[in-house]
């Protein structure tokens, strides 16, 4: 279910705070340069899925290019786009983090204003290359938003499950995982994110830790809509202090807004 700009709708306060408190910097960011620049961003989404960033941008005017390996999420895509009539700003192509560069290169529009890669970093084979990919295809003065899992949020929810072997595994992981049944593929530190992004020549300007108590509340203490609307509000709070020093750390996710010069 897609609200009237083309977000999923909420079911609850965990499927919805992360997908506000991101959409909400980038309509803020993407209001402002649009103003700068006079005109609607070219924004490339790789990894975009089934258009749940990419189609509100659309909605909002934008002109979105969605790269993504699978059929199935570029169908759905599609067809988003067309219950919101914005198909004809959404161009959807089949490829991946190793092809992206030679499938949109195909001239001026290759130089994208905005480029996402939100909640794919943690699946491409090669982390540091997909970043590299995305970052030469950013227009001088563009922005590249970056939303990963953080490995120090799942230490604290298994931990605070009693699930202590799992939390000193995604501790120690290289990779962030408890193991092989866990559902992620890895987790990153804001630490090396920060690192990776400024190694590809882009300046962070924006950090925030997404959901940084939604996951870690257990849900056997939310026994009534006032404690959900209590958590929400909570969240709220922690979105509105993005500068804290640790909540950024915290999130179940991290946004990264960096621009190139
Ligand atoms: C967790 S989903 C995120 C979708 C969307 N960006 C979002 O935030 O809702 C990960 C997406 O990455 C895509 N993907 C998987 N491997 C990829 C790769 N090597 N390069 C680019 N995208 C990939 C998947 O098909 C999927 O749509």
């Amino acid at each position: 279910m897609a609200d009237d700009r083309g977000r999923p709708q909420r079911h609850g306060p965990a499927s919805g705070s992360r997908t506000t408190a991101v959409q909400r910097v980038l309509d803020a960011y993407t209001e402002q340069r649009r103003a700068d620049l006079g005109r609607p961003l070219r924004v490339l989404d790789l990894g975009g899925g089934t258009g749940g960033t990419a189609v509100p941008l659309a909605v909002a005017g934008h002109d979105l290019t969605v790269v993504d390996p699978s059929p199935d999420a570029l169908f759905s895509l599609r067809r988003r786009a067309a219950e919101h009539q914005v198909e004809h700003r959404v161009r959807a192509l089949q490829g991946d983090a190793d092809t992206v560069r030679d499938l949109v290169n195909d001239g001026p529009d290759a130089a994208f204003d905005l480029v996402c890669l939100h909640g794919t970093l943690e699946v491409v084979d090669d982390p540091a290359a997909a970043v590299g990919a995305v970052a030469a295809l950013l227009a001088p003065g563009g922005t590249f938003s970056l939303v990963v899992a953080q490995r120090l949020h799942a230490v604290l929810t298994r931990a605070l499950a009693g699930q202590l072997d799992r939390a000193k595994a995604v501790l120690e992981r290289p990779d962030g995982r408890w193991g092989e049944d866990d559902p992620a593929p890895r987790r990153f530190d804001e630490g090396a994110v920060l690192d990776l992004v400024r190694a590809h020549g882009l300046t962070p300007v924006h950090v925030q830790g997404v959901r940084v108590f939604t996951d870690l509340v257990p849900s056997a203490l939310l026994d009534s809509e006032a404690d959900r609307a209590a958590l929400l509000a909570l969240e709220e709070a922690a979105a509105a202090a993005a500068d804290h020093p640790l909540l950024g750390s915290l999130g179940s996710a991290l946004h990264v807004l960096a621009t190139r010069d």
